[in-house]
């Protein structure tokens, strides 16, 4: 089975003009994952796209539609991006109250349910739902753009997690995003990160989308010790 790390290209940083095209180029320069930002102006302070964009990118790629929920209450929302196609939906920790209910939703849509952390919140906000989520996302820049600088702290939730991951035997993925590039990557990598987002450093790479991608991918196999199951994704 080929082993890897797993790379989830945001589409926040694309061409919205040429949108399919990009996707067929993240796609063939061999993305696992496309990552949407959804921002609803309350939640993060910046409004970005909603269902209809995921509908639209669903006929664009076969990809896994990894749909990343910066909105406040998302409970409203998410039979409507599972009926647009996502294959997981991740939901902020900060967002709500109803943690345990909310992954539970999620997971009876069928869909893989994810959880995120905001720089500056513990990954023991995570703990009750930490043994059945498949994906714990922390975020290394604050929600709401992309293009922002990558910073370290959350790093340390990182490694706290891929402990306790280990410890509980749990199936979760850790996914990092903000400031991923060939630098920070390895990183986080070395932290217990296993799959990486990336906007501006994909879709905004000046050799083109390939280039970016596999700028990424060498630098996490320049470090050694992949840490996923791919075929799994
Ligand atoms: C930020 C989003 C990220 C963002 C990443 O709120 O969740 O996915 O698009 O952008 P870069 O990779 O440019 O930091
Ligand atoms: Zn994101």
């Amino acid at each position: 089975m080929a082993k890897g790390f797993l790379l989830a290209p945001s589409i926040l940083s694309a061409d919205f003009l040429h949108l399919e095209d990009a996707l067929q180029a993240a796609e063939k320069g061999g993305a696992d994952w496309i990552h949407i930002d959804v921002m609803d102006g309350h939640f993060v302070p910046n409004i970005t796209m909603g269902p209809v964009v995921v509908k639209a990118v669903r006929r664009a790629t076969a990809l896994p539609l990894d749909v990343h929920l910066m909105v406040e209450s998302p409970r409203r929302f998410l039979d409507d991006f599972a009926e647009a196609g996502a294959d997981s939906l991740t939901v902020h920790v900060e967002a709500t109250n109803e943690l345990e209910r909310l992954v539970e939703a999620i997971q009876d849509l069928g869909l893989r349910a994810g959880v995120a952390i905001s720089p500056g919140t513990s990954a023991d906000r995570v703990l009750p739902v930490l043994d059945r989520i498949d994906v714990v996302l922390v975020m290394t820049v604050r929600p709401g753009f992309s293009g922002q600088s990558f910073m370290a702290e959350p790093l340390l939730e990182v490694r706290r997690l891929h402990e306790l991951i280990l410890k509980e035997q749990a199936q979760a993925l850790i996914q990092v995003d903000g400031g991923i590039d060939a630098q920070t990557a390895p990183v986080a990598a070395q932290a217990g990160a296993e799959v990486f987002v990336a906007a501006s450093a994909i879709f905004g790479h000046p050799e083109g989308i390939p280039v970016g991608i596999r700028a990424i991918r060498d630098s996490l196999e320049a470090q050694g010790a992949p840490l996923v199951d791919a075929s799994d994704s």
